[in-house]
């Protein structure tokens, strides 16, 4: 858990869309044993990046860790809903900035998708990336990622994203 604290004041954070606050690294810091039973027994809505509550569908995260050092962390969503049929689809991952351009989200993937093979009835996925987080397009192509189409990122006025599909 130290390390995992360590990494979010490095800049981690386990929502791609929103940063982690001094607040909610310190909640984290603060009180490790709630901070595991919310991952154990999540709530059952989400709040969306405007603000709104939406619902969460069951997911599988796994950590990325050497020994006691926690280096990133990848989440696969069971299935989706019309939220997350328009961003975000069923895998995102996350490396701390001091463990990137290591291979390690390239890795994370892979291992995601034979975890994704063994264990959910899943026979493809889709992946969304921001054109601009290159290294997050690069893994997701290095893992088999097929560009579907770009679509305007839902939350990020502006922004375009991709939307890859992964055959498994
Ligand atoms: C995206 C992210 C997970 C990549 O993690 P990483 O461990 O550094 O990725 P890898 O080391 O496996 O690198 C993957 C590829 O991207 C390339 N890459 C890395 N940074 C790059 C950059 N700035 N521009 C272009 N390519 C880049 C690497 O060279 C590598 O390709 P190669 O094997 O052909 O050389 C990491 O930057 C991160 O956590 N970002 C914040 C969260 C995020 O964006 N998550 C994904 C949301 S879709």
């Amino acid at each position: 858990m130290a390390s995992f604290v360590e990494a979010m004041r490095e800049g981690y954070s386990r929502d791609t869309l929103r940063p982690e606050t001094p607040d909610t690294i310190a909640g984290v810091a603060a009180d490790p044993a709630w901070f595991l039973n919310q991952i154990v027994n999540p709530p059952t809505t989400v709040v969306l990046p405007d603000g709104t509550l939406g619902e969460r569908v069951p997911e599988t995260l796994l950590w990325y860790v050497e020994g006691d050092e926690f280096l990133g962390s990848i989440a696969v969503r069971h299935w989706l809903n019309p939220v997350l049929e328009q961003w975000g689809g069923h895998i995102g991952y996350a490396v701390r900035p001091s463990a990137r351009g290591k291979g390690y989200a390239t890795a994370m993937l892979a291992g995601m998708l034979d975890h994704v093979r063994a264990n959910l009835p899943l026979t493809r996925v889709t992946l969304t990336a921001v054109q601009e987080n290159h290294a997050s397009n690069r893994v997701i192509r290095k893992n088999g990622g097929v560009l579907e189409k770009a679509i305007p990122h839902p939350w990020h006025e502006g922004a375009i994203g991709n939307r890859y599909w992964i055959e498994l």
